[in-house]
């Protein structure tokens, strides 16, 4: 069984085939209507959304399968004490797979440690938002036809936002990668991503204060919102909650053939006015969202019967334990508890 928790639980082909399967889905919709007919998809949401559980929950119909769960932890036994892992044990009962939002990072991961359906992480905190980085890709080889040798520009909350994170993480497995981050000095993106990710996998990336300055070398500028929800202290949000605006005058500067995300909502960082330019394509990026997702479901219930570990002398295999896997070099997948390649 596979649980997608962070971009990088999925090899750079597995991501591949997941966009190709969104594009299927959108050549030959009816073929994969009833795909997921008698199949139950739970939505467990313990912080606000709009876009994310909603996209889940129309993937799911599209499907032909069925959605429960709660979008609100105050209506679940949360508000009573209850841990995210006796809660996932349950729901386990009534769902084959599970998509789950929390405010606390790590909670989807300590989740799949004792799920018995694929656990999707639909956002934990300011850490990871896999499943938004797999709409982020789609789009941008929808607007751009490729995914490899673009220059990226990030510009906003690159601190808090988890969704510049993801991303950055899977591009880092693309050729040709240049990153711009625009940010002001109390949002810049955490030192552990550009160590770890950047300057290990080789992505060129350099810092700026300047949207003007980076804009005209940009093929996509990723906007984002400034994270109010993460920020402990009310005067710092207050000093750089206006930081960075889009509008229609330094889309001026811009190529011709860039592409504007947002994972939204936006609050005030692109001005309306951009919204009818083409190359604002951020309202097209939420209908990827669906399709991508409907795309991930089923190859998630694919893998979750596909994988076992063929060591006769492994736990797994001679105690009743769940197989679990992981992701290890190269893009092997090994038993959890022996260490055998399985795929
Ligand atoms: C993002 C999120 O929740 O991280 N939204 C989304 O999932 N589309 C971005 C945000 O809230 O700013």
């Amino acid at each position: 069984m596979k649980h997608l928790i962070d971009p990088t639980d999925l090899t750079k082909k597995e991501i591949d085939e997941i966009v190709a399967l969104a594009e299927d889905i959108i050549a030959h919709r009816e073929r994969y209507q009833g795909s997921m007919a008698h199949k139950k998809l739970a939505t467990l949401f313990y912080e606000p959304s709009t876009r994310t559980r909603l996209s889940f929950t129309a993937a799911m119909m599209e499907l032909g399968g069925q959605v429960l769960g709660f979008s609100n932890p105050q209506n679940s036994s949360a508000a009573k004490g209850e841990t995210v892992q006796d809660t996932v044990r349950v729901v386990g009962c009534f769902a084959d797979i599970i998509a789950m939002r929390h405010p606390i990072e790590g909670a989807p991961l300590v989740a799949s440690e004792v799920s018995s359906v694929p656990i999707i992480n639909a956002g934990d905190g300011s850490h990871s938002h896999p499943t938004q980085t797999l709409t982020d890709l789609l789009t941008i080889k929808r607007e751009l036809g490729r995914i490899d040798d673009i220059t990226i520009g990030f510009c906003g909350d690159l601190r808090f936002g988890r969704t510049v994170h993801s991303l950055i993480k899977a591009l880092s497995r693309y050729h040709g990668i240049k990153v711009v981050l625009i940010a002001p000095d109390e949002l810049r993106l955490p030192d552990y991503i550009k160590q770890d990710v950047c300057e290990k996998m080789g992505v060129a990336y350099r810092e700026t204060d300047s949207l003007d300055e980076a804009i005209p070398e940009l093929d996509v500028l990723y906007m984002t919102r400034v994270q109010k929800e993460r920020f402990l202290d009310e005067d710092e949000f207050d000093r750089v909650k206006d930081s960075f605006v889009l509008d229609a005058r330094r889309m001026a500067l811009a190529k011709e053939k860039m592409a504007v995300l947002h994972p939204l909502p936006r609050v005030n960082e692109i001005l309306t006015e951009v919204d009818e330019d083409p190359r604002a394509a951020y309202f097209r990026q939420v209908e990827n969202g669906k399709l991508v997702r409907m795309a991930l479901i089923i190859s998630l219930m694919e893998w979750k019967d596909d994988l076992h570990c063929t060591n006769a002398k492994c736990i797994c295999n001679n105690e009743k334990h769940e197989p679990r896997f992981r992701l290890a070099e190269n893009g092997i997948t090994r038993c959890w508890y022996c260490d055998s390649k399985v795929r």
